[in-house]
Protein backbone atom coordinates (compact mmCIF):
# COMPACT_ATOMS: atom_id res chain seq x y z
CA UNK A 1 0.00 0.00 0.00
CA UNK A 2 1.04 3.38 -0.86
CA UNK A 3 0.67 6.24 1.58
CA UNK A 4 0.34 10.18 0.27
CA UNK A 5 1.93 12.09 3.36
CA UNK A 6 1.39 16.35 2.23
CA UNK A 7 1.78 19.87 3.87
CA UNK A 8 3.58 22.52 3.58
CA UNK A 9 6.64 21.31 5.41
CA UNK A 10 7.36 25.19 6.47
CA UNK A 11 9.88 24.04 7.90
CA UNK A 12 9.54 20.16 8.56
CA UNK A 13 8.85 19.64 12.35
CA UNK A 14 9.12 16.77 14.71
CA UNK A 15 6.20 16.18 14.64
CA UNK A 16 5.77 15.33 11.09
CA UNK A 17 9.06 13.35 11.54
CA UNK A 18 7.27 11.23 14.06
CA UNK A 19 4.63 10.87 11.96
CA UNK A 20 6.33 9.72 8.52
CA UNK A 21 8.78 7.15 10.82
CA UNK A 22 5.37 6.02 12.49
CA UNK A 23 3.78 5.25 8.74
CA UNK A 24 6.56 4.26 7.42
CA UNK A 25 5.94 1.05 9.41
CA UNK A 26 2.52 0.95 8.57
CA UNK A 27 2.70 1.28 4.47
CA UNK A 28 4.61 -0.25 1.75
CA UNK A 29 6.18 3.14 0.58
CA UNK A 30 5.37 6.91 1.45
CA UNK A 31 5.68 9.73 -0.72
CA UNK A 32 5.86 13.16 1.57
CA UNK A 33 4.25 15.60 -1.30
CA UNK A 34 5.22 19.10 -0.60
CA UNK A 35 2.42 21.73 -2.01
CA UNK A 36 3.95 24.62 -4.56
CA UNK A 37 1.86 27.42 -3.08
CA UNK A 38 2.20 30.24 -5.03
CA UNK A 39 -0.78 32.13 -2.57
CA UNK A 40 0.91 31.30 0.56
CA UNK A 41 3.88 33.17 1.75
CA UNK A 42 6.89 30.88 2.23
CA UNK A 43 9.13 31.41 5.06
CA UNK A 44 11.89 28.75 3.83
CA UNK A 45 12.67 28.66 -0.11
CA UNK A 46 11.01 25.31 -1.49
CA UNK A 47 14.64 24.26 -2.69
CA UNK A 48 15.63 24.22 0.88
CA UNK A 49 12.35 22.99 2.64
CA UNK A 50 13.22 20.37 0.26
CA UNK A 51 16.98 19.54 1.56
CA UNK A 52 15.96 19.54 5.00
CA UNK A 53 13.15 17.12 4.68
CA UNK A 54 15.32 14.74 2.64
CA UNK A 55 17.59 15.53 5.31
CA UNK A 56 15.88 14.45 8.13
CA UNK A 57 14.44 11.71 7.08
CA UNK A 58 17.91 9.71 6.26
CA UNK A 59 17.39 6.31 6.71
CA UNK A 60 14.04 5.78 6.52
CA UNK A 61 14.41 3.69 3.39
CA UNK A 62 10.64 3.76 2.06
CA UNK A 63 10.28 7.21 1.79
CA UNK A 64 10.37 9.58 -1.47
CA UNK A 65 9.65 13.56 -0.96
CA UNK A 66 8.25 14.62 -4.23
CA UNK A 67 6.38 18.55 -5.14
CA UNK A 68 3.50 19.08 -6.34
CA UNK A 69 0.69 21.87 -7.13
CA UNK A 70 -3.37 21.47 -7.73
CA UNK A 71 -5.51 19.71 -6.05
CA UNK A 72 -4.00 16.69 -3.29
CA UNK A 73 -6.38 14.24 -4.85
CA UNK A 74 -5.40 14.38 -8.36
CA UNK A 75 -2.02 14.15 -7.47
CA UNK A 76 -2.42 11.17 -5.15
CA UNK A 77 -4.44 9.81 -8.21
CA UNK A 78 -1.75 10.18 -10.72
CA UNK A 79 0.74 8.81 -8.29
CA UNK A 80 -1.38 5.48 -7.50
CA UNK A 81 -1.53 6.65 -3.68
CA UNK A 82 -3.94 4.55 -1.66
CA UNK A 83 -4.87 6.90 1.34
CA UNK A 84 -3.58 10.15 1.94
CA UNK A 85 -2.14 10.48 5.78
CA UNK A 86 -2.94 13.30 8.13
CA UNK A 87 -1.34 13.77 11.34
CA UNK A 88 -4.03 15.24 14.14
CA UNK A 89 -2.55 17.13 17.19
CA UNK A 90 -5.71 18.09 19.01
CA UNK A 91 -9.19 18.39 18.96
CA UNK A 92 -9.15 21.59 17.37
CA UNK A 93 -7.19 20.24 14.23
CA UNK A 94 -10.34 18.27 13.92
CA UNK A 95 -12.77 20.29 12.41
CA UNK A 96 -10.63 21.86 9.54
CA UNK A 97 -9.43 17.97 8.83
CA UNK A 98 -12.91 16.61 9.04
CA UNK A 99 -13.95 18.71 5.99
CA UNK A 100 -10.68 18.54 4.45
CA UNK A 101 -10.98 14.55 3.99
CA UNK A 102 -14.67 15.26 3.58
CA UNK A 103 -14.09 17.57 0.19
CA UNK A 104 -11.24 14.86 -1.12
CA UNK A 105 -13.62 11.81 -0.47
CA UNK A 106 -16.12 13.60 -2.68
CA UNK A 107 -13.46 14.96 -4.62
CA UNK A 108 -11.76 11.67 -5.50
CA UNK A 109 -14.37 9.36 -5.65
CA UNK A 110 -13.83 7.44 -2.22
CA UNK A 111 -10.02 8.11 -1.56
CA UNK A 112 -9.34 7.70 2.06
CA UNK A 113 -7.42 10.28 4.71
CA UNK A 114 -6.17 7.63 7.22
CA UNK A 115 -5.78 10.33 10.54
CA UNK A 116 -2.79 9.47 12.70
CA UNK A 117 -2.81 11.10 16.06
CA UNK A 118 0.77 13.36 17.09
CA UNK A 119 2.62 12.09 19.74
CA UNK A 120 1.84 14.08 23.19
CA UNK A 121 5.30 14.92 23.57
CA UNK A 122 4.90 16.82 19.97
CA UNK A 123 1.45 17.92 19.69
CA UNK A 124 1.84 21.98 20.83
CA UNK A 125 4.67 22.00 17.31
CA UNK A 126 3.28 23.66 14.54
CA UNK A 127 5.21 24.88 11.64
CA UNK A 128 4.01 28.27 11.66
CA UNK A 129 4.86 28.61 15.65
CA UNK A 130 8.41 27.46 15.00
CA UNK A 131 9.15 30.22 12.95
CA UNK A 132 8.22 33.00 14.99
CA UNK A 133 9.61 31.36 18.19
CA UNK A 134 13.08 31.28 15.65
CA UNK A 135 12.33 34.45 13.91
CA UNK A 136 12.58 36.06 17.51
CA UNK A 137 15.72 34.29 18.48
CA UNK A 138 14.18 31.70 20.95
CA UNK A 139 15.45 28.48 20.87
CA UNK A 140 13.84 25.44 18.87
CA UNK A 141 16.39 23.04 19.36
CA UNK A 142 13.68 20.64 20.67
CA UNK A 143 11.34 21.38 18.21
CA UNK A 144 12.41 20.56 15.12
CA UNK A 145 14.72 18.34 13.22
CA UNK A 146 18.91 18.44 13.58
CA UNK A 147 19.13 20.06 10.11
CA UNK A 148 16.28 22.26 10.57
CA UNK A 149 17.70 23.84 13.76
CA UNK A 150 20.66 24.14 12.06
CA UNK A 151 19.51 25.66 8.92
CA UNK A 152 17.44 28.07 11.22
CA UNK A 153 20.68 29.02 13.27
CA UNK A 154 22.34 29.81 9.75
CA UNK A 155 19.94 31.64 8.46
CA UNK A 156 17.88 33.31 11.47
CA UNK A 157 21.36 33.60 13.39
CA UNK A 158 20.23 31.80 16.82
CA UNK A 159 21.85 32.18 19.80
CA UNK A 160 20.84 28.90 21.40
CA UNK A 161 22.70 25.85 19.48
O1 LIG B 1 0.87 21.47 6.00
P1 LIG B 1 -0.48 22.04 5.69
O2 LIG B 1 -0.34 23.48 5.27
O3 LIG B 1 -1.44 21.85 6.83
O4 LIG B 1 -1.06 21.20 4.44
C1 LIG B 1 -2.27 21.53 3.83
C2 LIG B 1 -2.46 20.80 2.49
C3 LIG B 1 -1.26 21.03 1.58
C4 LIG B 1 -2.58 19.32 2.75
C5 LIG B 1 -3.77 21.33 1.87
O5 LIG B 1 -3.76 22.72 1.85
C6 LIG B 1 -3.98 20.81 0.44
O6 LIG B 1 -4.26 19.65 0.24
N1 LIG B 1 -3.80 21.72 -0.55
C7 LIG B 1 -3.90 21.40 -1.96
C8 LIG B 1 -5.22 21.87 -2.56
C9 LIG B 1 -6.32 20.91 -2.14
O7 LIG B 1 -6.36 19.79 -2.61
N2 LIG B 1 -7.15 21.37 -1.17
C10 LIG B 1 -8.16 20.50 -0.53
C11 LIG B 1 -9.46 20.44 -1.27
S1 LIG B 1 -10.19 22.02 -1.50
Amino acid sequence: MKALYPGSFDPVTNGHLDVIKRIAKLYDEIIIAVLLNKSKEEFIPLQDRLKLIKESVEGIKNVSIETFSGLTVEYAKSKRANVIIRGLRAPSDFEYELEMSQINYFLSDGLETVFIMTNPKYSFIRSSRVKEVASLGGNVKELVPAPVYKYLYQKMGLNNL
